[in-house]
């Protein structure tokens, strides 16, 4: 039997900043990286997705479609790979099915090529709809089981999970460790299961949080995983993905070693560590380290980064011991629900508010929602008090169905409402437009009276063949890209005459 090297994925423009830069890498940033990340062989390129949508829209001013378009046209050669999370897509709540496929679509014509998919509770009926987008689109979709840690959660469960995975038609299957809690020993159990039981690849995701990613991934590997995620310091380690170059060390001599490009990966490094220096009001040292609390808080990279920085806004950065350790028990409360985006946020938040203002005293509705079944299936039950509760204060009896089941179609509305506001009504603008309404307002807003605005400019993208066109006037624009001090800067054209 020949050995076949195991294959890494590169998270460093996803995954890596939104864990150790509160996903603030601007496209620009990007462009100085991607081209080079392009030609080192890496299995795929994450680069879209998660928390970066969000973050794009809110904070850079970006739209996200055209980010994907900047890095598909930079790195054309490796797939692009993306995080969905299920019903939920870059959201917290859930949407309706037609949301789903508009959503998945419009991202596979854009260039998306492997979609990841999850949803947080594990409840599988709330990947459906996107893996059957994906498979209609054409691209590879791959199903995802959430790894967590409480007394329902056992190897064989996750085993089982991939199994009805690769039952639904998925193309791979990621065992995604969003916090860093999945030790070595039990990465083996659960891949080896999984590769006595599947036929599609496996892909093990975790990160460095605790101090035991590495070792996780080789004991994956060791156990037959095809393929595990990594990223580039300085966004590597601490709450990110183990780093490349220290991943291929660890795997010195192993007949599986991977061989990548070491002087790319070094030359990579150095460009990262001066985007790392411009990004400095956003990284935090504690992220940097090993956190041994995170075993006990079990709280995932991403969130760590961005929960340290609500909790200062609150005014209640003093707390976060007292917050963290709220965090278990909300958690028990919710059925043992793994924490990733949303629940992640939605237990933080009642955490918080726990810690705030008494226990349940003040119950978040997304809570609430996950209390009532809104969010799906828990892998645990409700706690009985808590359930009641949830009842009695929205008064409405706990859903078993699937959540999606309750929601009504919503595209057309949307893409009504955007023509009614005189901004683009394609598809593109509706998806991003049904999770982040006011951003996209403000996105044409600042466009519109753009003048000299400082910051990044927000690259405004309508798919092919229309050109784009200056919101409420009517008047086509064009796209330029100008090179100044070595910045590459995008500049609008209008039209005259
Ligand atoms: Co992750």
């Amino acid at each position: 039997m020949s050995i076949v090297p195991v294959v890494f994925n590169n998270t460093v423009l996803r995954d890596g900043h939104q864990s150790l830069a509160a996903t603030r890498m601007s496209t620009r940033q990007m462009e100085a990286v991607a081209p080079l990340l392009d030609t080192v062989g890496f299995g795929a390129l994450e680069t879209w997705g998660g928390a970066t949508i969000d973050s794009g829209v809110r904070f850079l001013s970006e739209f996200p479609f055209a980010r994907l378009d900047a890095l598909k046209r930079l790195a054309p050669k490796t797939p692009h790979m993306m995080l969905l999370r299920g019903q939920n897509i870059v959201q917290y709540t859930n949407f309706p099915d037609d949301v789903v496929e508009a959503f998945v679509a419009a991202a596979a014509r854009h260039g998306m090529d492997i979609f990841r998919v999850f949803d947080a509770l594990n409840d599988l009926r709330n990947i459906e709809t996107a893996i059957r987008a994906v498979k209609k689109a054409g691209r590879h979709a791959q199903g995802t089981v959430c790894y967590t840690t409480s007394p329902v959660h056992t190897p064989e469960m996750f085993i089982e999970l991939g199994v009805q995975i690769e039952a639904m038609g998925c193309d791979s299957i990621c065992v995604k460790d969003m916090a860093g809690l999945l030790p070595p020993y039990v990465a083996y159990q659960i891949v080896r299961g999984l590769k006595a039981r599947v036929k599609i690849p496996v892909i093990v995701h975790t990160h460095e949080t605790a101090g035991f990613g590495a070792a996780a991934y080789y004991a994956a590997i060791e156990a037959g995983a095809d393929a595990v995620d990594t990223s580039i310091s300085p966004f590597a380690n601490g709450t990110g993905q183990p780093d490349t170059w220290r991943m291929l060390q660890a795997l010195s001599t192993h007949p599986r070693r991977p061989g990548y490009d070491a002087a790319k990966l070094l030359k990579l490094r150095e460009e990262l560590t001066r985007i790392y220096a411009e990004l400095s009001a956003y990284t935090s040292h504690r992220n940097e380290v090993v956190d041994n609390d995170a075993l006990t808080y079990q709280v995932p990279g991403g969130m760590l980064s961005n929960f340290r920085n609500q909790l200062k806004e609150q005014k209640m950065a003093d707390r976060f011991a007292e917050v963290m350790q709220e965090m278990p028990y909300v958690r028990q409360c919710l059925g043992w629900i793994p924490l990733v985006t949303p629940t992640s946020q939605i237990v933080g938040v009642q955490a918080m508010l726990n810690v705030k203002f008494g226990r349940w005293k003040n119950f978040s509705p997304e809570a609430m929602k996950i209390a009532l079944g809104y969010y799906g299936r828990t892998p645990g039950p409700i706690d009985p008090e808590v359930l009641a509760l949830a009842e009695k204060l929205s008064g409405k009896p706990r859903f078993t169905g699937r959540p999606a089941d309750a929601l009504e179609p919503r595209m057309p509305k949307l893409r009504a409402e955007l023509a009614q506001k005189g901004l683009p009504a394609d598809d593109e603008h509706g998806v991003i437009y049904a999770m982040f309404p006011q951003e996209v307002e403000k996105l044409y807003r600042a466009d519109a009276g753009k003048a000299a605005a400082p910051g990044p400019k927000p690259e405004i993208k309508t798919p092919e063949p229309a050109q784009p066109v200056i919101p409420g006037t009517g008047k086509k624009i064009s796209r330029l890209a100008l090179t100044i001090d070595g910045r590459r800067h995008q500049v609008s054209v209008e039209e005259v005459g």
